[in-house]
Formats: structure tokens, sequence, C-alpha cells
């Protein structure tokens, strides 16, 4: 049994992440810690609460960092809607969040079973920088850690050079990538290229469930925004790439290791991810970036999940 600790922002993949990882059958979600990132943490946290409802999921939800460690950043609401989740309009959930600060759990929930869980990061790093700071042992407790983040060729999607989890806290990045020893990474470069398909989006769309419904009303503005940009239907999912893969470690067909750090202060480059392809830094790999996945199994368990 693969059991999860996600810390995320939701944030529309955010929530097509969660709904994969709690529908399939051989992994357990024991905890989300939300941060501040797509939309405020007041938000994140509210959303969290609302994918949990919807898929029946009865695991601890803990608020994290409403700041940056520095600078404050703007959201992603453009993309995910001033409520994070599409604008879908769904009610508070009555499920309370823990009193616990999601830092502290981090902390706890490892150092209780040390090598049992596994960590998803799907958001800003904020947390994580901090958990990593107040117990510098963390890395060796958790048995994995996977990163949605960064653009390893400086692709930005937020700055020209920087993708959104990594710009919106770039020390928080640089301590994790630094600190935590060895990370599986999903680049933003590598989710552009393994899109769904027109058929893909268009089989989950016919999915009839109330599951299905709410996949429906929540990604809906994210499509309309793709489709505009792009020029055709399309569905980039950088979250659900990196849970795919913390559940399913085949689903990489090829990775490599590198050295990777984030630039802290360019006027132009603050947040982009420097990745030593070519091993002059002799610096030690410090992550495996994951460069080719197999698209149609993620599209499987995202399709599970809406069944
Ligand atoms: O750059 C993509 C990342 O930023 C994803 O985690 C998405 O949810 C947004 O937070
Ligand atoms: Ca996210």
């Amino acid at each position: 049994m693969m059991r999860l600790v996600i810390d995320t922002d939701p944030g529309v993949d955010d929530a097509h992440a969660i709904m994969a990882a709690a529908a399939y059958p051989n992994a357990r979600i024991e905890a989300v810690t939300t941060v501040r990132g797509n939309v405020s943490l007041e938000r994140t946290t509210a959303n969290a609460r609302t994918i949990l409802d919807v898929m029946g999921i009865n695991a601890p939800i803990y608020a994290g960092c409403g700041q940056a460690l520095v600078a404050e950043n703007s959201g992603a609401e453009g993309f995910h809607g001033a409520d994070g989740l599409g604008d879908s309009g769904y009610p508070a959930s009555p499920r309370p969040a823990e009193k616990e600060h999601a830092v502290h759990a981090l902390i706890r929930l490892a150092n209780a079973e040390p090598g049992a869980l596994t960590l998803v990061a799907i958001g800003p790093l904020t947390n994580l920088a901090l958990a990593l700071r107040l117990d510098p042992t963390l890395p060796q407790k958790y048995r994995r850690l996977m990163v949605m983040g960064g653009a390893i060729r400086s692709m930005g999607n937020t700055t020209l050079t920087a993708e959104f989890n990594f710009h919106a806290d770039p020390e928080a990045a640089a301590i994790v990538l630094r600190d935590w020893g060895s990370l599986t990474l999903v680049s933003w470069e590598t989710t552009v290229e393994h899109p769904f398909s027109e058929t893909q989006i268009k089989a989950l769309l016919a999915l009839d469930s109330p599951r299905a419904k709410f996949f429906r009303r929540i990604s809906q503005g994210a499509l309309a925004f793709l489709e505009q940009i792009l020029g055709h239907p399309t569905l980039l999912e950088p979250d659900l790439l990196a849970m795919a893969i913390a559940l399913e470690p085949e689903i990489v067909q090829r990775q490599e290791a590198h050295f990777v750090q984030v630039e802290l202060s360019g006027a132009l480059t603050r947040g982009q991810t420097c990745v030593d392809w070519y091993g002059t830094s002799g610096e030690q790999p410090n992550v495996e970036i994951a460069l080719e996945l197999n698209t149609n199994r993620v599209w499987e368990l995202l399709r599970a999940a809406l069944t």
C-alpha cells in the first residue's frame, strides 16, 4: 500500500492529481498539507476540503504557509479561477482543517513512521523548506519526494525563464533542491511534451459520474484557456504527472540524474531552474529529472478516478 502525504495548492490540476490518488486502489492519502500558490492559503485549504469531500476521503488537512519565505508573488487565478477550482462555485465544505500547522505535521508524520510515507509536492515548496529547516533529517524519513516544479530548459510559464511553483517561492525551491538530497522532478517542459489529446479529453468529458461532473465543472475554464493559448483542444497536467509517477514509477520511460539549482537574484531570471546538463559543475546530481512518460497510463489513472 502506497501511503501518501500531498503538499498542494489546489488548483485545478492539483485537484486532478488528488482525485487520481484518492481513487488509486493501492494507495492511501494519509494527509494533505496546503500552501499559498495558485490562490490564497484560505482558498487552497478550502479547495482541498472540497476535493476530499467529492472523493469521499477522510484524510486530515493541515493548512501551511500563506506567504512565500521572502518575496510575495501573485497567484495563478487567470488559469485556475478566482476560487482556484475554475470558479465552479462549490459551497464551503463542512469538513474542518486540523489545528496543527502543515510544517509541524510534515515533520511529525515522518518522525512517527520513518520510511513509510511518500511525499508528493505539487505547489510552491514553502512548507517543505521550513520543515527541512526545523528537521534536517526529514529526507531520510520520507520514503520518496516527488516534486512538480521548475523549467529544466528555462522555458518558463510564469516569467520567460521560470515555472510557477519555483517562481512563487524561489528561496524555498532552492533550499529543498540543495538540502533534500535526492528527489524526482516533473518540470514544465516535460508537462508540455506530454499533453492529453483531444480524444482523451473528450472521453473524460463524456463520463457521467458525480466525480466526472465535478471534473467538468472545475476544468472547463482551464480547457478554454489552453485552447485559446495553444489554438487547439489540449490538457496539460503537471501535478497529475507527478502524482502518477509517485503511484506507478514505471510510468517514467526515461529520466536523467543532474545537479539542479534555482536562481534567486536575476532581474530576468529569478526562480529559473539551472540544470548542470553536462556535469561541469563538479557537484553530485540531486535531482532525477523525468523526461519521457507513459501519458496514456496517466490518462487511465485519471479516468479511473472519474468513473
Ligand atoms: O507550473 C505548474 C504548477 O503551477 C502546477 O503545480 C500548477 O498547479 C501551478 O501551481
Ligand atoms: Ca499545483
